[in-house]
């Protein structure tokens, strides 16, 4: 038994991966488990989570937007981020309420920074100014190779989905390099699995990784980095 009453509060954690990851599944099943444990999550998906954010998620998806330029696609992930952080993600940790959210700049790094080829630190600064410097306490990332992947995904592809294997590999690369980088602020969970052994290692791996973090860090931190 955990207490995620206290495990969660005021945390801020983020569920992150490859298209076809089921990331958004488990996300789901999350967020039931801490229901049912009389927590209530502030649920957050990007690109989106806002009127506006979903709207640029629109355009971010349309598959008739192909040519959209790589640093064009990395400030629109970062303006819905930063109306997201404005509108949801600041006031409900300062609230002392969990967020939950369904990718960050994690994703930003993997997709537009490792697959697409911007420079780490150019989305790295960028992302500072979307997010006033508010880092999660932990990311979760659910780890699948590709054939696995794209047999999950749907029949019609977003734009996003559209680009392909190799460039997939590479998304997949980019979040692994990410947990190597900085292994106590990442939870890497292989999703290859059925989904119940997935979700098993998820809460097993959130609870052993933030209830130690708590008796370490809690008293004179508080837990997340929010500069603001
Ligand atoms: P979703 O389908 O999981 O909601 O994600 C939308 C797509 O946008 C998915 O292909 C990943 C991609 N994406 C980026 O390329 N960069 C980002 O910063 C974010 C948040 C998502």
């Amino acid at each position: 038994m955990h207490d995620w009453t206290s495990i969660l509060s005021g945390r801020f954690i983020v569920f992150d991966g490859p298209d076809g990851s089921g990331k958004s599944t488990q996300l789901r099943r999350f967020a039931e488990h801490c229901t049912a444990d009389g927590i209530d999550p502030e649920l957050v998906r990007e690109p989106g989570g806002t009127p506006i954010g979903e709207a640029i998620r629109g355009v971010l998806l349309d598959p008739r937007y192909a040519e959209m330029e790589l640093r064009c696609e990395m400030l629109l992930y970062m303006a819905s981020r930063s109306q997201l952080m404005t509108e949801r993600i600041r006031p409900a940790i300062d609230a002392g309420r969990f967020v939950l959210a369904d990718r960050f700049i994690s994703s930003t790094l993997a997709y537009q920074g490792t697959a697409g080829g911007l420079d780490p630190e150019e989305i790295l600064a960028v992302g500072r100014v979307a997010t006033g410097g508010c880092e999660p306490d932990l990311v979760v990332i659910f780890d699948v190779d590709e054939e696995t992947a794209a047999g999950r995904l749907p029949a019609d592809l977003d734009r996003m989905e559209l680009k392909g294997a190799e460039f997939h590999r590479r998304v997949r690369q980019g979040y692994l390099a990410q947990a190597t980088r900085d292994p106590d602020r990442h939870l890497v969970i292989d999703a290859t699995r059925s989904e119940d052994e997935v979700f098993e290692a998820l809460v097993a791996g959130v609870a052993g990784r933030l209830g130690r973090e708590i008796g370490e860090s809690r008293m004179d931190s508080g837990g997340h980095t929010a500069a603001r």
